[in-house]
């Protein structure tokens, strides 16, 4: 046999080279190779080979134009973000944390689903036993569900060949290694190559197949990005680890919105469901203090209030810091540019500290007023007025801008028995909303001015 070449693979862009280097030669990122063993060939044409059926080119108009068939979880939180359930032959990669709940998650699921179809649980990370204990203690009906403790691909596609189960779940991706390959489980190069093998599997044969991932450190999927690229659905999971509350957010998906989020709470009995979480992220104050102020952001198809807090402090020696948690860091920056040329507040002599209530990740720009509001009330030491809720984004040349599904973010405020709304001057209702009073405007500076009163 000849002996296997070394390879240096991207885990950043997944290209190949020869030589080790500090540089990748294709996407230029630094410090991204890593050593892989170059693929053996096999007998029978290239692995890939089936990866599409061959086809010919048709017009778009003779294409029959079906919904995807859904297959509900049943668990509704999850479906949501899936955009109504599983889809035949669709991939979906849910990736998170260790320990924040992803296989409870799937479990819980797969234990559901199994009642109506058939189910194969493939679990790498820990032992049938394991598992068996954790359904027991989540006290949920897994019965039906097949469980595979096994690492080896090819005895997985094996098993998937031969069950034909609907739904398959893979716990998780970095546990697996192809024989095929000589390098160790969890490499770039076995991940890949796992992934690419059963997105194949699961278009031919129809089954769901769900692989779970881990996040590095650095916020990345570990592995190559190439498996965002493979998957048709990849779905995070969010929160603090700290709190009960777990986040799944969709980043991409083939069969749905992305910009769906799914709540749940963790509790001893597993994930919860929050169906109802627009109250969630506000804490309690019995009175008025200094630094918070309550947004409405939109989450999809769902609006929910957030509690901002921002915290201004002398700043002694060297550059102030400005920290977010939750926001993004640069806005802020930009944020308090803007505050000062345009609303007279300044803060360079000031450490600046922005959080949002709850773990939640706010990427909207409809934040910024509330935000400044925030920090112009940790300035000036005095609460913002009672009950009162703000949103809006907030330019460069001092305006405010409107944002989206106004209407909504109002009437969800309303409901809330908030009294008063902030916001931009074209996000005005056309019909008034009851108990709700709303102040309008069109510069930061009214806003800043309306608070101060
Ligand atoms: P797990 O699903 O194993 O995380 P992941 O697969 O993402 O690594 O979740 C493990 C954590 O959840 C663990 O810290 C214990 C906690 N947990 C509960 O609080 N209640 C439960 O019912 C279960 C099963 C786990
Ligand atoms: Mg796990």
């Amino acid at each position: 046999m000849a002996k296997a070449k070394t390879l240096y693979t991207c885990t950043e862009c997944g290209g190949n080279s020869l030589k080790w280097a500090g540089q990748c030669p294709h996407c230029s990122a630094w410090n991204t190779l890593v050593e892989t063993v170059a693929e053996v060939a096999r007998a029978g044409g290239h692995r890939y080979a089936g990866l599409a059926a061959p086809a010919e080119a048709v017009s778009l108009s003779s294409v029959e134009a079906k919904d995807f068939p859904r297959l509900p979880t049943m668990v509704g939180e999850f479906d949501r973000v899936l955009g109504g359930g599983l889809v035949e032959g669709g991939v979906v990669l849910i990736g998170g944390d260790p320990g924040i709940g992803k296989s409870t998650l799937l479990l819980q699921a797969a234990a559901k689903l199994s009642e109506v179809v058939p189910v194969l649980y493939v679990t790498g990370e820990e032992s049938a036993q394991q598992v068996a204990l954790r359904a027991k203690r989540l006290d949920v009906n897994a019965a039906k569900v097949m469980l595979l403790p096994e690492i080896e691909l090819e005895k997985i596609q094996a098993a998937i060949v031969s069950m034909k189960p609907k739904v398959a779940v893979i716990d998780s991706i970095q546990t697996l290694y192809s024989s095929a390959l000589t390098s160790a489980p969890g490499s770039v190069a076995q991940v890949r190559e796992c992934a690419a093998q059963l997105t194949r599997l699961a278009k031919q044969s129809g089954t769901t197949v769900i692989f779970i991932g881990h996040v590095t450190k650095e916020g990345a999927l570990a592995g190559p990005r190439v498996l965002e690229h493979m998957v048709d659905t990849v779905l995070y999971f969010e929160g603090d680890t700290h709190t009960s509350f777990r986040l799944v957010r969709a980043f991409k998906n083939r069969f749905g919105a992305v910009n769906e989020m799914g709540v749940f709470a963790m509790t001893e009995k597993g994930l919860r469901e929050v169906t109802n979480p627009s109250a969630l992220f506000l804490s309690r104050h019995s009175e008025g203090v200094s630094g918070s102020c309550v947004m409405v952001t939109q989450e999809g198809t769902r609006p929910l209030l957030v509690e901002l807090q921002a915290l201004v402090d002398d700043s002694h020696g060297g550059t102030p810091k400005r920290l977010t948690v939750g926001l993004e860091q640069n806005r802020l920056a930009m944020l308090l540019a803007v505050l000062h040329r345009h609303a007279g507040i300044a803060c360079f002599d000031q450490d600046v500290f922005v959080n949002a209530v709850g773990g939640v990740r706010i990427a909207e720009p409809g934040a910024d007023l509330a935000v400044t509001l925030a920090i112009a009330s940790s300035l000036r030491n005095k609460p913002l007025p009672d009950r009162h809720v703000v949103f809006g984004e907030v330019g460069l040349a001092g305006e405010v801008r409107p944002v989206q599904r106004g209407q909504e973010r109002l009437k969800e405020a309303a409901k809330l028995g908030f009294t008063h709304a902030i916001i931009p001057a074209a996000n005005k209702p056309r019909q008034p909303i009851a108990g709700l009073e709303i102040i309008t405007v069109e510069r930061l500076v009214e806003a800043v001015d309306y608070v101060r009163k």
